[in-house]
């Protein structure tokens, strides 16, 4: 048995957007689209969409006003009901209408999975805000991306106090040609972003654009004392402060979901360890709790993927397949049944979890997370209360 796309389905939605509830708008009014003109083909859209998005004095309105996401994002990529991908540029129809509007683009796929994006403006704002950024402060962005968010930060602060890191070289180069193109120049550099970038440390400011599954140690020797890191961890976002050798923080309000920071990966053969698993054993949690407690299972199983089995015609999901790059897995049947391999018990994990919340899980702010140089735990509530450890970051 195959999976019905069902992995890309799922990483379909792997591109930076939020799905809970919005910050209103500023203002009520609608945004309005008028025309491109030759010299400036998208000013009114963006002095639009920055004003839909932020208050008059809010710091980054100007960023937003100022920098064109035409020229970091020329074109992006849409899914259709089918999961067929296609091509959006300039010439086809919408492109301008949905470019400067509060949507998260997909801009580069790797295998037909989405492995780059401009992030949902609003998101990478209440980011942007979550950093609390004074003029000199000194920012360390990993996911350089189409270089859009790195020209907020450039347009603000100035070149030479930005730093944006990605690991893939096409995106750095094509980036870094970009921003020159548009007027900026930060520091653009190539690597995995768990490194930091040591040349041109230290950091008061460090954002990724990516999820990360713990806080790198670079980045902690790569901060200022006091310095504030804001980063996608799982299915939230933690926003963390410095004090020497530890940061500590919690989550930000709502529901966010990041590419996560490429490792390699592919699902297990589950038809095959079929044969080899032990028999199924009655399961106490229903198939949604994978997703009613996607937040906490994104702390308390890192890096965990999944994919699911749907029914031809009704679409009703049949089964689910569960795995963890150390080679555990678990089949989870409708039916109530779940089989599972490996050197951990996975459906376990949410089997306790769905019990400890009574199947709902606990608002984002109320967990947070503790980096030190020995251990870092996701917590509930507060730092000494009930914990998870996280694993650490190596870096490739
Ligand atoms: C949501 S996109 C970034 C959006 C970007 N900030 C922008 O404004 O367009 C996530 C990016 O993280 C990058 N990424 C993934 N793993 C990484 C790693 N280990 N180090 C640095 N960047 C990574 C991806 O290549 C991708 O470009």
């Amino acid at each position: 048995m195959q999976p019905r796309r069902a992995v890309a389905v799922r990483r379909h939605h792997q591109t930076a957007h939020r799905r809970g509830p919005r910050r209103p708008p500023a203002r009520s009014h609608h945004m309005t689209t008028p025309a491109p003109t030759a010299t400036d083909p998208a000013r009114g859209m963006r002095t639009a969409l920055a004003h839909q998005l932020t208050d008059p004095a809010d710091p980054w309105r100007p960023a937003l006003e100022q920098v064109p996401r035409h020229l970091f994002v020329p074109s992006f990529l849409e899914q259709d009901n089918n999961h067929r991908w296609r091509t959006v540029t300039a010439d086809t129809p919408d492109y301008w209408q949905t470019l400067y509007s509060d949507r998260a683009l997909t801009t580069q796929l790797t295998d037909g999975t989405p492995t780059s994006s401009s992030s949902q403006p609003s998101l990478m704002l209440d980011m942007l805000h979550a950093l609390d950024i004074t003029d000199g402060h000194r920012v360390l962005e990993i996911g350089t991306g189409t270089g859009y968010n790195a020209a907020l930060l450039a347009c603000r602060l100035g070149h030479d106090r930005v730093t944006t890191v990605d690991v893939d070289p096409d995106l750095t180069r094509t980036a870094a040609a970009r921003l020159a193109q548009a007027g900026y120049l930060p520091a653009v550099h190539t690597g995995d972003g768990a490194a930091g970038a040591p040349h041109r440390a230290p950091y008061d400011r460090i954002i990724a654009t990516c999820a990360m599954t713990s806080i790198p140690p670079a980045w902690i020797e790569q901060a200022t004392n006091q310095a504030i890191i804001v980063t996608p961890i799982g299915w939230g976002i933690a926003r963390l402060t410095v004090h020497h050798d530890r940061a500590e923080g919690r989550f930000l309000p709502g529901e966010a979901y990041f590419m996560p920071r490429r490792t390699p990966s592919t699902p297990p053969d589950f038809a095959a360890l079929h044969h080899t698993a032990p028999r199924p054993t009655p399961s106490t949690a229903p198939l949604g709790a994978l997703q009613t407690l996607r937040f906490p299972l994104s702390l308390t199983i890192p890096g965990h993927q999944w994919c699911t089995w749907t029914n031809d015609d009704t679409k009703a999901v049949k089964a689910l397949g569960l795995w963890t790059p150390d080679g555990s897995t678990a089949h989870i049947h409708a039916d109530g049944t779940v089989r599972q391999t490996g050197p951990r018990r996975l459906w376990n994990l949410v089997e306790e979890l769905h019990e400890q919340f009574s199947g709902t899980a606990p608002a984002r702010e109320e967990f947070g997370i503790t980096a030190t140089p020995h251990r870092q735990w996701a917590w509930l509530d507060d730092p000494h209360g009930p914990g998870w450890d996280l694993p650490s970051t190596t870096t490739t």
